[in-house]
This record gives C-alpha cells, sequence and structure tokens, in this order.
C-alpha cells in the first residue's frame, strides 16, 4: 500500500527526514506520534509530494512515486503519473483548509467536478451519503465560517472521501478543535477504521492511537525510533525516548 525507504529531506541545512523506512498494508491504520519539529508533517507531505524528497523510494500501492539511483540521484515519475499515484490519497489537515468562498457541499463536489470531470448531477448522490455519512447534511448549504471548528473538519473527511480515495493522510486533525469537539471528529474516523480505510495519522490523541490504530510508529528528530503493533507499543515501549515521550504526554 506504502512503503517507503531511507526517505530523506532536507530544508537548507538542516536534515528533516533522517532516512524514514515504513510500510503500511491495505486496511491498516498506522497513528505517527512524536515531539514538534520531529518531521512526522514533513513525511506525509511527502508522500503526497506536497514536499519533494532529497533520497529514498517512495512506493504507493506497487507503483513507484520517486526512486534514488546507485550514483544517488533521486527522480520521480513523470508529472501525470505523480498527479494519479498521489490522487490515491486523500489528506486532512490541522486547519482544515476548506474553500472560504465555498459552501460545505460545493466544497465536497469541487474537486471531482474539476479534477475528476465529473458531472455535478452525478457527484450530488454522491456528496449526499457522504454528508450524511459524517453527519453534516443539514450543513451543506453554510459557509465554512459559519460552521463549527469539528463541522469544518468533518466536511474536510467528507470533501477528501469525495475524490474516493484508497488511502487517507491526517495530519494532526483534532489539535485545533476545543477539547468538547475533538470526539466527533475521532469518531468520523473510527467509522472510517470500521469500514477498513487504510490510514496514516499523526496525532497527539493517545487514547485514538491506542483504541483505533494497529500500529504506532514514534518519530524523534526526523526518524523512526520505535514502531509497533499498538497494544505492545503501549504495554511495553522499547527505547529510552519513546518512554520519555510517553511520560511528557499523561
Ligand atoms: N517549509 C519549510 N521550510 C523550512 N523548514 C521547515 C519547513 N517545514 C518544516 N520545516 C522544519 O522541519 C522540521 C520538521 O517540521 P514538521 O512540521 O515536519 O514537524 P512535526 O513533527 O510535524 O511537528 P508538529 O508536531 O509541531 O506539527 C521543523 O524543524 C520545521 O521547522
Ligand atoms: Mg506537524
Amino acid at each position: 500500500m506504502i512503503e517507503t525507504r531511507d526517505v530523506r529531506k532536507n530544508f537548507g541545512a538542516l536534515e528533516v527526514l533522517k532516512g524514514v523506512s515504513l510500510r503500511l498494508e491495505k486496511g491498516e491504520i498506522a497513528a505517527i506520534i512524536g515531539p514538534s519539529g520531529s518531521g512526522k508533517s514533513t513525511f506525509l507531505r511527502c508522500l503526497n509530494h506536497l514536499e519533494t524528497i532529497d533520497r529514498g523510494r517512495i512506493d504507493i500501492e506497487g507503483e513507484n512515486l520517486v526512486a534514488t539511483d546507485q550514483a544517488g540521484a533521486c527522480r520521480y515519475v513523470r508529472e501525470s503519473e505523480v498527479r494519479r499515484i498521489c490522487a490515491r490519497m486523500g489528506m486532512v489537515f490541522q486547519h482544515f483548509n476548506l474553500f472560504p468562498h465555498m459552501t460545505v457541499l460545493e466544497n465536497v463536489i469541487e474537486a471531482p467536478i474539476t479534477v475528476k470531470g465529473m458531472r455535478r448531477a452525478d457527484i450530488l448522490p454522491k456528496a449526499e451519503a457522504l454528508l450524511n455519512k459524517v453527519g453534516l447534511w443539514d450543513k451543506r448549504d453554510s459557509y465554512p465560517s459559519h460552521v463549527s471548528g469539528g463541522q469544518k473538519q468533518r466536511a474536510a473527511i467528507a470533501r477528501a472521501l469525495a475524490m474516493e480515495p484508497d488511502i487517507m493522510l491526517f495530519d494532526e486533525p483534532t489539535s485545533a478543535l476545543d477539547p468538547e469537539l475533538t470526539g466527533e471528529v475521532l469518531r468520523t474516523m473510527r467509522q472510517l477504521a470500521d469500514e477498513r480505510m487504510t490510514m496514516l495519522v499523526v496525532t497527539h490523541e493517545m487514547a485514538f492511537a491506542r483504541e483505533v490504530a494497529n500500529t504506532v510508529v514514534f518519530m524523534d528528530q526526523g526518524e523512526i525510533i520505535e514502531s509497533k503493533p499498538a497494544v505492545e507499543f503501549f504495554k511495553n515501549p522499547e527505547h529510552r525516548r519513546t518512554r520519555a515521550f510517553l511520560e511528557s504526554m499523561l
């Protein structure tokens, strides 16, 4: 599903990813946790080409996105292929990134119409089903500024799902929300998990990581320090840095 090998990324002199190798199987849910600045968002953004990598290899569903040859030259597949491969992944951001001048419904149908060339009449029933699923059909004609943070985030999830992705990437989807709104977004994500959506979730929600994720990945300073089945991870964190992080989260 997703396989990365020795992914490296620098911002100028700053080494942000120092060789990240990760494998995510179909239907698997992995939570990435780690301190601020450890490279979690950058890693997620590299997967769907919002950032380019400097070295290493990324395969999405068995298709190569980028590879590095023996001489160390890092090459992406051609632009149209990059777009096609990355369209298999939907992304949900901490700050929702909804279009403010569009209603909730328009936000959901925009990409299927402009990117996939779907007809409005064809995407509408699907949009209705998705908005019902995330509990927002009654808010379809509201603008993002007129709905709560939790509703914005559920709209953002519906918008990503409207493109029928095989994989969903979440970057701290609840950390901009008040605690009372976090639950409704986590419930929507749990529902996706129950439907066996493949998910990679950067999160600070330890309960979510423990209960919903199959695998927990701990990143620190641009590296994966520890990666294990969720139950095992919390019961028996091996690395000193993992233990220190988990203690700081209590
Ligand atoms: N576009 C950029 N240009 C320069 N440096 C960047 C850029 N984006 C991120 N960085 C730096 O890369 C490092 C990793 O950032 P990243 O956002 O991936 O961390 P993170 O683990 O997601 O942190 P947080 O938990 O705070 O979201 C940080 O030191 C950050 O300042
Ligand atoms: Mg981040």
